[in-house]
């Protein structure tokens, strides 16, 4: 495989390998100097045209921690705004020789349109494309199910999922479909009627519009933002009501098996979709997702260059 670029590409054996590889790759960070010379000489850019904390900073230091040099390119500050196209720019990037590219836009479709055109000889890695899709989110989140409600190791078979909340919006909830109905979980996605996705029906998950009837089933739940920035209209009458119908408050939590966790991909908006108690609580997840989310694209990025380290030595 050259690229990454939907969770769709992924085979259940390309997928359990990424996590086996992050498995093992996640011992690095408990050393005391946290580097392998695997990458040394490749270049990794990180082309971000839309805001980013969590995923630039985890490829950035996955990329460092594997000893490539990596440059951090965000459309803002630079000749973008003057109006460069991803044409251009793309161009540019593989002039200075780019051994991969890992990108974020805002348009669905820009990855895939890097990908297929002869602008780039690299791999290209999609970091959240629109509203389409994130996959490496997707394994890291497998990563943390997987360590949390399976030994570790294997697929994910027979495991229940809840996605809760924006489904409409969220890159996070269509990868994470695709990838987990890969490996054998079983995904519920809930949202009101004005915030699921035209046509769910095909989707390979069951859907509901009541998180309470869900709750008490899962081993998972996985908490979505409400996603003002994509929203031009109304999807539900106020903060309130949204928080009241659709949030996860210590209340609702008490309806999860006792052993249930929760994600969230982050950012939190806390107060709306998630309350800060369960934020704060022990069975929320979510620093280790972040912290899973680094081995798991060091394993990305070793297995997509790694594997043609040997052309230049
Ligand atoms: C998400 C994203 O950007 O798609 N965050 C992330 O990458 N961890 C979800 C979001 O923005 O709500």
């Amino acid at each position: 495989m050259r690229h990454l670029l939907s969770a769709a590409d992924l085979s259940r054996g390309d997928a359990v390998l990424i996590l086996d590889t992050a498995a093992e790759l996640a011992s690095v960070t408990d050393r005391s100097i946290k580097k392998l010379p695997t990458l040394r000489g490749r270049t990794v850019v990180n082309l971000f045209f839309e805001d980013s904390t969590r995923t630039r900073i985890s490829f950035e230091l996955a990329a460092k921690r594997l000893s490539a040099d990596v440059i951090n390119f965000a459309a803002k500050g630079s000749s973008v705004s003057k109006g460069e196209s991803l044409k251009d720019t793309a161009l540019t990037l593989e002039a200075m020789g780019a051994d991969a590219v890992v990108i974020r836009h805002g348009a669905s479709g820009a990855p895939h349109r890097l990908a297929t055109s002869d602008w780039i000889q690299g791999s290209v890695i999609n970091a959240g494309d629109g509203t389409h899709e994130h996959p490496t989110q997707a394994l890291l989140d497998a990563f943390t199910l997987r360590h949390h409600l399976r030994d570790g190791s294997g697929d994910l078979a027979g495991l229940r999922v809840a996605i809760v909340g924006d489904i409409l919006h969220s890159r996070v909830a269509r990868s994470n479909v695709l990838l987990l109905q890969t490996l054998g979980a079983d995904v519920t996605l809930v949202a009101p009627p004005t915030l699921m996705p035209l046509g769910v029906e095909s989707w390979p998950c069951r859907f509901s519009y009541r998180i309470d009837e869900v709750l008490p089933d899962v081993d998972a739940v996985m908490m979505l933002r409400v996603q003002a920035e994509r929203m031009q209209d109304a999807y539900f009458p106020s903060a309130l009501e949204y928080s009241r119908l659709f949030g996860l408050d210590a209340a609702r939590m008490a309806h999860l098996p006792e052993h249930a966790i929760v994600m969230h991909p982050g950012p939190m908006n806390r107060g709306m979709e998630i309350s800060a108690d369960v934020a704060d609580s022990p069975r929320a997840v979510m620093v280790e997702q972040v912290a899973n989310g680094v081995s798991v694209r060091m394993a990305v990025l070793y297995l997509l260059l790694g594997g043609r380290q040997e052309e230049t030595s």
